[in-house]
């Protein structure tokens, strides 16, 4: 096994932001985080403008989270990266920069599974933050997954439930364009939630077996139902803009503990973290506060930093293969380190 000494370099560009962490052992030093202005304006990620920005962005990212570690390169151990899933051009510019840059510096390269990190996060020390035991349930969700795995170890997971449709912060986003609101809406809906009624309005939640998701019904629903409202009253949005984002993220929110409770029960695990972007969401926060007291379970919620996006978690997946010897040792020189857009977890 290497000696616990590890410094690594982390970075991630699977969607639309450009990122690079540095790690030692599993003790954050940095983590740079470049978003991407330039899909606001077309209410979406759009792919091509996404690489073209991770090409632009990754080298003074990079450069910023050595410095603001305060390491030199010739003092990393190993190169971890995002290998997928993720937009491929995307993708692509993380993963050649990282092959390049291990190979300039004749280090190992180590790939990670973007949805592995989500999860994984949970195990960046930081002060006032426990560590899930195993087995634990994960929850990842934001606007490109929203995923139930159980986690039996570091890399024995299992996806146990996931959404058949959109993910459930495109959902909020959709929700939010049909209401007017800029791209991305979820942390508006959530602020504006905080201060209407969630009783106002009442959609419909879909009926899935199991525990996977459907999000794409809702998102009609809320449609249809502006359109119908709006018809009788121009101005019904605006004097009611409050209740609706209460009545959605009421909606969700009981759809998300649903699928929760029914996963506990089905694999007697109590113990529950999430993750990803959506996992900012404070309805989301409480209501898993409130599981604790009601169920006795006990809930996970990472730091702010590592919800969203961010090549820390890149970073501890790295570390965790960097101890366990388990990466393609000098792997940049084979083709089988190399960018998977639907990789698997
Ligand atoms: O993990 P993330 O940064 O990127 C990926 O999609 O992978 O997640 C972004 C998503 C967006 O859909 C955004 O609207 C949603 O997370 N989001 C929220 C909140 N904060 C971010 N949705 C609901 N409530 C929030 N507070
Ligand atoms: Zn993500």
């Amino acid at each position: 096994m290497p000696e616990n000494n590890t410094y690594i370099l982390a970075i991630e560009s699977s969607c639309d932001d450009t990122a690079a962490a540095v790690l030692h052992n599993d003790t954050k030093l940095s983590n740079v985080v470049a978003g991407q202005e330039v899909h606001r304006k077309y209410g979406g990620v759009v792919p091509e403008l996404a690489s073209r920005a991770h090409q632009q962005n990754i080298v003074p990212v990079v450069h910023e989270a050595l410095k603001e570690a305060g390491i030199t390169k010739d003092e990393l151990n190993a190169v971890a990266f995002t290998s997928g899933p993720g937009l491929m051009g995307s993708l692509l510019v993380g993963t050649s920069f990282a092959k390049s840059f291990a190979m300039g510096l004749d280090i190992p390269l180590i790939d990670v599974n973007h949805m592995q990190a989500h999860i994984l996060a949970h195990f960046i020390t930081e002060e006032g933050f426990d560590k899930p035991t195993f087995p634990f349930l994960a929850m990842t969700i934001s606007g490109g997954h929203t995923q139930i795995v159980r986690v039996d170890d570091y890399f024995k997971m299992e996806v146990i439930g996931q959404t058949l449709d959109d993910a459930i912060g495109e959902a909020y986003d959709k929700s939010a364009k049909i209401l007017g609101m800029p791209y991305p809406g979820g942390p508006l809906v959530d602020k504006l939630a905080g201060e209407g009624n969630p009783t106002a309005f009442k959609f419909p939640k879909p009926k899935i077996d199991g525990l996977n998701f459907s999000f794409s019904g809702l998102k009609t629903s809320i449609l249809y139902f502006v359109q119908r409202e709006t018809q009788k009253d121009p101005d019904f949005i605006e004097k009611n803009l409050r209740d609706i984002c209460a009545s959605i993220q009421y909606t969700i929110i009981n759809i998300v503990m649903d699928k929760l409770k029914k996963a506990v029960k089905q694999t007697g695990i109590n113990q529950v973290a999430i993750g990803g972007g959506v996992s900012a969401n404070s309805g989301i926060r409480k209501a898993l506060k409130e599981a604790e007291a009601k169920w006795g379970w006990k809930t996970y919620v990472p730091k702010f930093e590592y919800t969203t996006d961010n090549a820390a978690m890149i970073g501890i997946v790295g570390y965790l293969k960097y101890i366990q010897d388990d990466f393609p040792q000098k792997g940049y020189t084979e083709n089988n380190v190399t960018a998977t857009a639907r990789l698997k977890i």
